[in-house]
């Protein structure tokens, strides 16, 4: 009877690892799940920029809003990649501890180019906002590849 409930508490752990549910962040102020909420608020004012111009639906002023509330955004993940954050749940990896220096470069890289994104999209000119735009969003790639896990 006993070993049945072992088992059927192993299968749930493993399903609940399987189906990608994330441990939670029991951390006083839980800086893992703070920041991960953080860059998800950043990915909702960013990605339907992208959209507009993926779709050609390029509206200058709605774009330009979006660039500014980036601004309020794209500062507050950053001050909780405290020394002893690396844990469950979170998808950084080790090296944006080991190798500090390129993380801080990646990101003040970053915080230029989104500058540059609202001077572009206060130009309300399309093919600047555009490129302004994809400078950004090469660099959350980039950071993401080497600094994220998938
Ligand atoms: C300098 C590095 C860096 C830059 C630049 C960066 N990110 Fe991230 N991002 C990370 C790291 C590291 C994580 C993993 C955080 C964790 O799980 O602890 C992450 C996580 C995320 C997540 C996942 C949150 C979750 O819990 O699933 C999203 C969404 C995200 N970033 C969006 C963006 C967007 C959008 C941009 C650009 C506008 C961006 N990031 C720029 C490093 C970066």
């Amino acid at each position: 009877m006993k070993r049945t409930h072992v088992t059927l508490a192993l299968i749930a752990a493993v399903s609940l690892a399987a189906c990608g549910k994330p441990a939670e962040d029991t951390r006083p102020g839980q800086p893992v799940k703070t920041r991960q909420i953080a860059f998800k608020e950043m990915l909702r004012v960013f990605e339907p920029m992208g959209t507009m111009l993926r779709t050609n639906q390029y509206a200058p002023d709605k774009f330009a809003r979006h660039a500014q509330e980036l601004m309020t955004k794209r500062d507050a993940p950053w001050h909780h990649f405290g020394p002893d954050t690396f844990y469950p749940p979170t998808k950084a990896k080790a090296e944006v501890w080991s190798e500090a220096e390129r993380f801080e470069r990646e990101k003040q890289d970053f915080l230029k180019a989104t500058d540059e994104l609202l001077t572009a999209a206060q130009t309300r000119r399309q093919t600047e906002a555009e490129k302004a735009y994809y400078k950004v969003y090469d660099l959350c790639q980039s950071c993401h590849k080497h600094f994220k896990e998938k």
